[in-house]
């Protein structure tokens, strides 16, 4: 999907109500974003069946749902004080305020003199030079430095020009100040630093300072989990690409406490089940992948963290994160609450600190995968499509009747009455029936009811499939065994 396919299917989820910009009448508000009618459907449906497949459907897993505000010192132990940060430049000519891997870095070659620069992660060179370029991956600027010249081959011969300003472009900027991403606010009516407190950055760690609570009143044993879905805010400096990184966001979090010596092998079965869950939801598998994070980039908890990662238009990005965090958050929270948060092990007889393997992902970047993933325009037939698989689409099923008269607005209406108290369905009789259609194909809706005048003859209707534009007839009274049958 290219840039101008993103940009089409922003405006179609605005079009269709599934996703606006936050206080648009004011001019909006950054990388904040609402969702409309069938925007709040579409996260119910792919919540839901986190919420199924994580919780319900399992016995070693129980959900909680702690508070947003906690307190300042859980925030001490987990670490986000002090790393949860980045690393902030300021043009000294613009003003810009920028992140410093978001810089331009400028490289020159010692030898021959070649210019190039990486910009957004991508390589820029003068046109001759381009064809040098074509093995590397611009991912890490830094590690270009010392490296072998593509095009005079010289060993050791590229270094590190300039960082330059990517809105201005002038080589201007002070030295990097660390930035922390959480977002302050105050408790009770003191304004004061003493009753500063933060907006939770993630919702792991509601769970982490529960885990006696939970796991007492849940009476679990080792390995089992807990999970929770609800808001995280992060006062992002780069933010773009639509709902994929906002300040406000969702997240679907499981942490999954396990003996220290089985953290591997729960690992490994958490990132197949996280991959697969991926798939089940009709994501294009060519468009997932594993990625495991790199020792530079790896937290410095986490033994092991492995990406799924999805083909966004822009490229391929981070959907959710599998990290084996062995034992660092709870011996973090022991540590500074001076609570016991263990594990007594009945047959070794003593207290063990578990180790956890989470399960980290977001609402908003799997509603953004499955918006891409199912948009695309048939050209054949001059529609543009949300191919959503029928158990998340929001509307289910519309019903029309094909003319506004000879009674067959009655029958639709008495079919739509019989199926809106087990489907969410739609009632259309507004346009022409080809408009009707490519409304509901905009919007997801994977199957279109019509009445006609055979319906009034032999009682039946024609069920219309978005995808293949297949129309079967069947019988009125046979119409949500047959679309519940499908959606399964
Ligand atoms: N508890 C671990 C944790 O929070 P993370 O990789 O920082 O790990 C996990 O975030 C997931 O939360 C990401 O994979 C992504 O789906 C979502 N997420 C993180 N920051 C986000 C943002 N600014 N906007 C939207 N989603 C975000």
């Amino acid at each position: 999907m290219s840039r101008s396919k993103m940009d089409k299917l922003k405006s179609l989820a605005k079009r269709r109500g599934y996703i606006f910009q936050s206080s648009e009448i004011y001019g909006g508000f950054g990388s904040c974003y609402d969702y409309g009618p069938l925007g709040v459907e579409l996260r119910r449906n792919i919540k839901n069946i986190w919420w199924n497949d994580i919780v319900t459907s399992r016995a070693d897993v129980v959900g909680m749902d702690s508070s947003i505000l906690m307190h300042p010192k859980v925030w001490e132990a987990s670490g986000h004080l002090e790393n949860f940060t980045d690393p902030l430049v300021d043009c000294k000519q613009c003003k810009n305020r920028f992140r410093e891997d978001k810089g331009v870095h400028k490289f020159k070659c010692s030898n021959c003199n070649m210019k190039f620069r990486i910009e957004n992660g991508e390589i820029k060179s003068r046109k001759q030079y381009r064809e040098c370029f074509d093995d590397l991956s611009a991912s890490e600027p830094e590690s270009y430095i010392d490296s072998t010249c593509p095009r005079c081959d010289e060993e050791e011969s590229i270094y590190l020009d300039k960082i330059a300003c990517p809105k201005c472009g002038a080589a201007d900027l002070t030295e990097p100040k660390m930035f922390n991403l959480m977002f302050k606010t105050h408790y009770g009516a003191s304004q004061d630093s003493a009753h500063e407190i933060f907006l939770r950055p993630e919702t792991a760690q509601g769970i982490f300072v529960n885990y006696n609570n939970v796991a007492n009143a849940a009476r679990q044993k080792l390995p089992f989990g807990i999970a929770q879905t609800g808001k995280a805010f992060r006062n992002e400096i780069t933010t773009r690409n639509f709902i994929f990184r906002s300040r406000e966001f969702e997240q679907m979090e499981l942490e999954f406490f396990v003996r220290p010596e089985n953290s591997e092998e729960w690992h490994e079965k958490w990132i197949e089940a996280r991959l697969q869950w991926y798939k089940e939801l009709g994501i294009d598998e060519d468009n997932l992948q594993l990625r495991e994070h790199g020792d530079e980039e790896l937290a410095h908890y986490a033994k092991s963290c492995i990406d799924v990662e999805y083909k966004f238009p822009f490229g391929w990005s981070e959907l959710e994160g599998i990290a084996d965090r062995q034992t660092y958050d709870l011996q973090q929270h022991i540590d500074h609450s001076g609570t016991k948060l263990t594990y007594y092990d009945q047959k070794e007889e003593r207290h063990i600190v578990p180790a956890v393997v989470e399960s980290s992902a977001g609402v908003d970047r799997t509603m953004l995968t499955i918006l891409a993933d199912a948009y695309w325009e048939d050209e054949e037939n001059d529609r543009k499509v949300l191919s959503i698989a029928p158990k998340l689409a929001p509307v289910k099923a519309a019903v029309f009747p094909l003319v506004n008269k000879e009674g067959m607005p009655e029958i639709a209406r008495d079919i739509f009455n019989d199926l809106q108290g087990n489907l969410p369905v739609k009632y259309d009789d507004s346009g022409s029936i080809g408009r009707r259609y490519r409304r509901q194909d905009e919007a997801g809706t994977p199957y279109c009811i019509t009445i006609d005048s055979q319906t009034k003859e032999d009682g039946t209707v024609t069920i219309r499939d978005r995808d293949t534009l297949d129309q079967v007839r069947v019988h009125k009274e046979n119409i949500l065994a047959e679309l519940e049958d499908r959606i399964e």
